[in-house]
Parts: structure tokens; sequence; C-alpha cells
């Protein structure tokens, strides 16, 4: 059964997509079979993987939406061998949802698309609701990118409230995997002291290494490809290879 991450911080800009399409390519890379899903409507998954769905075709929104459509018709291969896209649909309004919050859970169990993947990795909305609610009921692990800056702290303190609520009232499986530095330059006083802050707070164990600084990533991104692929070894590829060995270890066997 696949293992099930979501990758969340409501903070809008904090690197969750570049996260998603670029670990998901990595742990593919790995012969994993990965699928990737975006259930945020500004769509940026499929761009970043080239995937272009015809206006119309089912998409993960269409589970909010009237209609039998299954969330399998809405999967698509990706160019690069194991990894699969579950693509937004980008016109989807965020208020439009019915209060349900385990549609997504049902459609990834009765279609059995757990068992067709070992990890599905799921990219999330900057918002607080019903999708992201239908996300943090799917997946077992959260991991929380996020940029070392002051002002992060409260965000990620306010997050932390909202899974443990989750994982009390909605999802028992549901469990913090890491925090993931973003534009990381341990050489500045504040990410340092930034960092060290998440690590007392959290636990050492749950502090990754982070991404450094990277214009490739973005450059990757707008040439619709993972990083490792648009320019291998550079540094946001190594860092995000080192990340996805960091996350492994972190997980259950199953995955290693
Ligand atoms: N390590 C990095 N180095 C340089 N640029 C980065 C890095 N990580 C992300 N970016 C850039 O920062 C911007 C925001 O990243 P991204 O879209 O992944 O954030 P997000 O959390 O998904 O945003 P949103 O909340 O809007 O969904 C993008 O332009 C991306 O290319
Ligand atoms: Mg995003």
């Amino acid at each position: 059964m696949a293992e099930i991450i979501v990758i969340t911080n409501r903070k809008g800009g904090t690197g969750k997509t570049t996260t998603s399409v670029n670990l998901a390519a990595e742990f593919a890379s790995q012969s994993l079979r990965v699928l990737l899903i975006d259930m945020d409507t500004q769509g940026h998954c499929a761009v970043g993987l080239n995937i272009a769905p015809p206006k119309d075709a089912p998409t993960v929104h269409s589970l909010f939406q009237s209609g039998n459509s299954r969330l399998t018709e809405a999967v698509y291969h990706t160019a690069w061998p194991n990894l699969d896209l579950i693509p937004a649909n980008t016109l989807f309004e965020h208020g439009s949802c019915d209060g349900n919050p385990t549609r997504l859970t049902r459609a990834l169990h009765d279609e059995g698309v757990t068992e067709q993947y070992d990890l599905i990795i799921i990219d999330s909305p900057p918002s607080l609701d019903d999708l992201l609610m239908n996300a943090l009921c799917a997946a077992r692990k959260v991991l929380v990118p996020f940029m070392p800056h002051h002002l992060s702290g409260e965000g990620i303190r306010n997050l932390a409230r909202v899974l443990f609520r989750v994982a009390s009232d909605l999802n028992p499986e549901l469990k913090l995997l890491a925090f993931l530095p973003i534009m990381l330059d341990r050489r500045i006083g504040q990410h340092k002291s930034v960092t060290e802050g998440v690590a007392r707070q959290f636990g050492q164990g749950r502090l990754l290494s982070g991404i450094r600084t990277d214009i490739k990533l973005a450059e990757a991104f707008a040439h619709r490809q993972p990083v490792r692929a648009y320019m291998p070894g550079c540094r946001g590829a190594e860092d995000y290879a080192l990340t996805a060995r960091e996350i492994s270890a972190r997980l259950e066997p199953r995955m290693n």
C-alpha cells in the first residue's frame, strides 16, 4: 500500500509545489511508483511536469463536482518513468465543496489507487479549506516546507495546531514527518536561529537539511521539467536528492 505524504504550509510561496514536483521526480527515479496529486487550483504541478489536461477532462477536483467521474480517469503518465500526475482544475471554485473532508480518502481507497503506487504525494493549496482538509484526511505523513524567516514561526505553530486537530478528530493516522527549510543559507543569522527554533520546538529529527536558493529550480519549472532532468548536479537537484534520502530514512520499511 502506498505511503501518502501531504506537502503543506498555509503561507503562500513557501516552496510547496517546487518540493512536490521535485521530490516526486526524485522518488520516481529510484523506481518507486509515484503519483502526484495537485489539490491546488493554481494547477502548477501540471506545468512543472509538462502536462496540459484538455478542457473539461477529469481532475482531482471532479471529486467535488456533480457527475460520476472516477479519480483513476484523471491520471496522466508523465514523460518520466514511474511518475504519474492527477492534475488540478484551474477553474474550480474553492468555496464550492460540500464540507465532506473524506472524498479524496474514499476515492483513493475505493478505486484501489493506494494499491497501484508506492508513494502518493499531495500538493496542497495555501488556504485552510475543504480541499486542504481532504488532503490532510487522505495523508499519513505531513511535510512542511517553510522559509526560514522570523514570521514563519507563528505560521508553523498555527499549522501544527490544525494538524493536531485533524489527527485527533478526523485522521488518527496523520503524523508530522518533517520540516524542510526552503532557500536556506546557514550563513544568515536569521535563517540559523529560525531553523534552530523549529528543531527545539518539534525535535531535531524533524528538521531536514534544507534546500538552498537555486535559480535553476525556477528555470526548471519554466522549462516544465523536474530539476534533476533539467540540470542534473545543480544545487537544487543535489538538495532534493538529499531530502529524498532523509525522508526515506524517516519512513517505514515499505519505502526503504
Ligand atoms: N530553493 C529555491 N530557490 C529559488 N527559487 C525557489 C526555490 N524554491 C522555490 N522557488 C521559487 O519560489 C516561488 C514559489 O515557490 P512554489 O510555487 O513552489 O511555492 P508554493 O508554496 O507552492 O506557492 P503557493 O502557496 O502559491 O502554492 C516559485 O517561483 C519557485 O520557482
Ligand atoms: Mg503551490
